[in-house]
């Protein structure tokens, strides 16, 4: 019997030279054509983040896929981070690097409350950019982030040491 995170492994297509020569994409949609898998990966980090966490934020796009239900199966509030121009006012923005060039991610102030314990939920942790942009975000509202979910982390990219002084608890199904 293959453990949670064999399954997910085998389950997740690793595509070579893609979006650019020498770049191996992690695809994970062939997850959501298994509905008992991803029930079962839902419930996983459900019970990773029972009774750590007062709401849940998700990063557009594939964060939102298993965030809003690992919201809805925890009884939280489920908070969309969008990419810039997509969400109306009041909004606050935060900036951050990529490869080449710059993105913006934005939230609806208003849904983080004071002291708010928060997870940052996203598929795959890569230079960690998005989730330590997401990270700031949620300071600049008066939140606090208590803890990190993903799918996957690319552990060799060291994301984890931009998130680690937001909290240590960071938490991957998969390496
Ligand atoms: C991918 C992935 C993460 C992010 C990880 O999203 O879904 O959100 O990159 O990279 P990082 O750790 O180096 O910041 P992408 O921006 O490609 O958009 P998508 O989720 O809308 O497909
Ligand atoms: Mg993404």
């Amino acid at each position: 019997m293959s453990t949670l995170q064999e399954r997910i492994d085998q389950t997740i297509a690793n595509v070579a030279d893609f979006p650019k020569p020498g770049i191996q994409y992690k695809d994970i949609t062939p997850l959501f054509l298994d509905a008992k898998l991803s029930n079962e990966i839902v419930d996983a980090f459900a019970g990773i983040s029972k009774g750590k966490v007062d709401a849940v934020c998700g990063i557009e796009s594939r964060g939102f896929l298993y965030g809003i239900q690992i919201a809805q199966k925890l009884g939280v509030p489920f908070i969309l981070v969008r990419k810039a121009g997509k969400l109306p006012p009041p909004t606050v923005s935060e900036s951050y690097d990529l490869e080449y060039g710059q993105a913006t991610i934005e939230v609806n102030e208003t849904y983080i409350k004071e002291g708010m314990r928060i997870l940052v939920h996203d598929d795959v942790l890569a230079t960690g950019g998005t989730a330590e942009a997401c990270a700031k975000l949620i300071e600049k509202c008066g939140g606090k982030v208590t803890q990190f979910s993903f799918i996957v982390n690319l552990e060799f990219l060291n994301g984890a040491e931009k998130l680690s002084r937001f909290t240590t608890d960071i938490v991957s199904l998969t390496a």
